[in-house]
């Protein structure tokens, strides 16, 4: 049920938005706050390769927010979808996300605001924040880039891909997955990388340019 001490919430805000987590039983969509989203995480296991890792999204949270160099406007809010783990399959996920998921990051457990819009499967009201459980890259983390210069970020993206699929397609995903949570759920990193990425394609750039210029 809502917001009971002894359940499992998991907070997505890259893949899993639009790729839930297996056996959740709720989904909820709303935000996090005193984060940012960056593609400031390396992929060799998704959108990259050990030898041409690409470009995914992490968290940078107000600790190290100094670096956030790029100018895409800390707001502060970071939305996503949190999803609720029955009890009996918590372990299961958590496996599945440490072994599939998890290439270089790290857990930290963080209040999530449900959207205004949101509304209760069961009888019970919606609670103002639910504990969730985020996996986040810190600067420790051997996958963690740190500040990207956002025009080589977005042809890296253009020119990336792994295992499941083209690195632009995460990016563009990503957009589209945001654009459906709510009115207010955009974020300006994401769509400045999708601006660009478009602009470069439009060109006659990405994947021929960047291969061109590798
Ligand atoms: C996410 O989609 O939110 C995510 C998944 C695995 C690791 C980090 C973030």
């Amino acid at each position: 049920d809502f917001g009971k001490n002894d359940d499992f919430w998991l907070f997505g805000y890259g893949s899993l938005i639009w790729k839930p987590p297996p056996h959740f039983d709720q989904r909820v969509p709303g935000y996090i706050e005193g984060y940012v989203r960056r593609f400031w995480q390396a992929s060799e296991d998704h959108r990259g390769t050990p030898e041409a890792p690409g470009r995914v999204a992490t968290l940078i949270d107000r600790a190290h927010w100094d670096t956030l160099t790029d100018h895409h406007g800390a707001t502060e809010r970071v939305w996503g979808a949190a999803y609720h783990i029955p009890m009996p399959y918590v372990a299961a996920v958590r496996e599945y996300l440490d072994i599939r998921e998890i290439n270089g990051y790290s857990i930290q457990f963080t209040p999530f605001v449900p959207s205004s819009t949101s509304t209760s499967p069961t009888s019970d009201p919606i609670p103002k924040t639910i504990n969730t459980l985020v996996y986040i890259g810190l600067p420790s983390n051997p996958q963690f880039l740190g500040p990207q210069d956002p025009d080589a970020l977005a042809r890296h993206i253009l020119k990336s891909r792994g295992p499941s699929g083209e690195n632009r397609e995460y990016l563009f995903q990503l957009e589209e997955a945001l654009g459906a949570l709510g009115n207010e759920s955009g974020d300006a990193h994401v769509s400045d990388l999708v601006r660009r990425c478009r602009e470069i394609e439009a060109e006659g750039g990405g994947e021929e340019g960047a291969s061109l210029e590798a």
